[in-house]
């Protein structure tokens, strides 16, 4: 269920889908997210406006987004280097303006299934903890050259079966933020499954990985 709680200046948007229980936002403003509570849990008046843009900045999941209500800024302008964030033992955290399957998507976030485990794929619902999911977050680098560009669309398509196929400018960077490889096109696993983390090796055939 996606929840819009209008502010006098600025409107948060919640899609309890997306949300990977990061808790970044009830630990940083629980003044604004209300932990635990029946009801009403959601306060956009409870702090400035500069920190509300910010939880939604900083909701990996995309599943809050945080807007002026005058339209002049939101939590989802394109950053200036698209990312994907090779979380440990979770999912893949990626920041750009993503187009999945073709569809633009509300939010610059999104964190994506890495461990085949998800019932709501191709994002992350976080099964990888019951799933007992491990894979490093800081896996060998590999050699790269600066892009010619670090922005623009991020073409996101999950193939049948099969990885994430990424096209577009994008940075792969560990969990504590070294680069690990500057790529335009990559292939990215999501059964779980790879000996070559986070890419795609092929394993997914032997692992019978179904997934649309
Ligand atoms: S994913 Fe976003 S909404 Fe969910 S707990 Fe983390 S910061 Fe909050
Ligand atoms: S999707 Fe995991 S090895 Fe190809």
């Amino acid at each position: 269920m996606v929840e819009v709680v209008v502010g006098r200046e600025v409107t948060v948007t919640f899609d309890g889908k997306r949300c990977v229980h990061s808790r970044n936002c009830v630990l940083g403003f629980p003044n604004v997210f209300v932990p635990n509570v029946q009801g009403e849990w959601i306060y956009p008046d409870a702090d400035s406006v500069e920190n509300l843009l910010l939880i939604g900045r900083n909701c990996p999941s995309g599943a809050i987004r945080v807007a002026r209500n005058d339209g002049s800024v939101s939590s989802e302008a394109a950053p200036v280097v698209n990312t994907v964030r090779v979380r440990e033992n979770g999912p893949l955290a990626l920041e750009a303006p993503i187009l999945l399957r073709g569809e633009a998507q509300g939010s610059v976030r999104a964190t994506l299934c890495r461990c085949g485990a998800s019932a709501n794929k191709p994002y992350c619902d976080g099964s990888h903890v019951a799933a007992g999911f491990q894979a490093t977050g800081e896996p060998a680098a590999k050699e790269s050259a600066p892009l010619e560009a670090r922005d623009g669309v991020l073409e996101v398509s999950p193939l049948p079966n099969g990885p994430l196929k990424i096209a577009g400018n994008l940075e792969v960077v560990s969990g504590t933020g070294r680069t690990l490889n500057r790529v335009t096109q990559t292939f990215l696993c999501r059964c779980g499954q790879s000996k070559n983390k986070p890419y795609c090796d092929g394993s997914h055939k032997a692992a019978g990985f179904v997934a649309e």
